[in-house]
């Protein structure tokens, strides 16, 4: 694992998007603070400068490739985990990829790809809320670190460096053949919460085994992909 460090950058996603071809595989771009943090569905990822983790993990390998759902969850579950080793309890998963603790968004996770004719990378951006201790209130989800809810600051570096270990051995696992399903089901924070998708309301029965959302209205089920469910009709 190599690791290109920035104290600002615009965004460690947009980096790799534009310089994969010269960078290999499996290296980390982190910086203290981002100008443009882009969040899932066209939104801004804000943190204050060196208070929290930001990061983002290329994958060249092809191999990982046709994993792509699995791999956005499973860094969640990573990360989740790394939390819990660092005394963060009642930590939850919300499909498809951020990390809740009792109805607080600690970690946000963004998945993307560059294609040409064929997929060439994946990138994982990944936002976790160490020691920045106020947030705005302009949230649809209130955010909250790990400096909220532990009291004490924690040692970026070692926690950086935990992390990172554990993303890579995780993923590693899940292109072995590893099934993450039965762990990752136990954490399912949406079930039993209500979504829209499609103007309607619906029921979330739970994640299915290949990571899209089971949703049920009236009796009637549909699978969705990330992005197809909001929480506002
Ligand atoms: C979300 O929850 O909407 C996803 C947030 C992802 C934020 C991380 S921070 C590091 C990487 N660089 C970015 O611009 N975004 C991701």
């Amino acid at each position: 694992m190599k690791e290109i460090h920035f104290r600002e950058i615009d965004s460690t996603n947009t980096y790799l998007k534009e310089n994969y071809a010269s960078v290999s595989d499996l290296t980390i771009v982190s910086a203290d603070y981002q100008s443009s943090g882009k969040g899932r569905n066209q939104r801004v990822w804000d943190s204050k400068p060196g208070e929290n983790l930001l990061f983002s993990l290329l994958i060249k390998d092809s191999d990982y490739f046709p994993l792509y759902k699995a791999i956005s969850i499973v860094s969640a579950y990573s990360v989740m985990k790394t939390l819990n080793e660092y005394g963060i309890e009642d930590t939850m998963i919300k499909w498809p990829n951020d990390i809740y603790v009792r109805g607080q968004k600690i970690c946000g996770i963004l998945l993307e790809s560059v294609s040409r004719n064929e997929i060439e990378c994946l990138i994982i951006g990944i936002g976790i809320n160490v020691n920045q201790q106020a947030f705005g209130t302009d949230y649809i989800h209130p955010p909250v670190s790990m400096r909220n809810i532990l009291n004490k600051e924690t040692d970026m570096n070692e926690f950086k460096v935990t992390c990172f270990s554990n993303l890579l051995s995780d993923l590693e696992k899940l292109k072995d053949g590893y099934d993450y399903y039965p762990e990752i089901s136990r954490y399912d924070y949406l079930r039993g919460q209500k979504v829209f998708h499609e103007g309607k309301e619906y029921t979330v029965e739970g994640i299915n085994e290949d990571y899209t959302l089971k949703l049920s209205h009236d009796g009637q089920e549909r699978n969705v992909e990330a992005g197809e469910i909001s929480f506002h009709s």
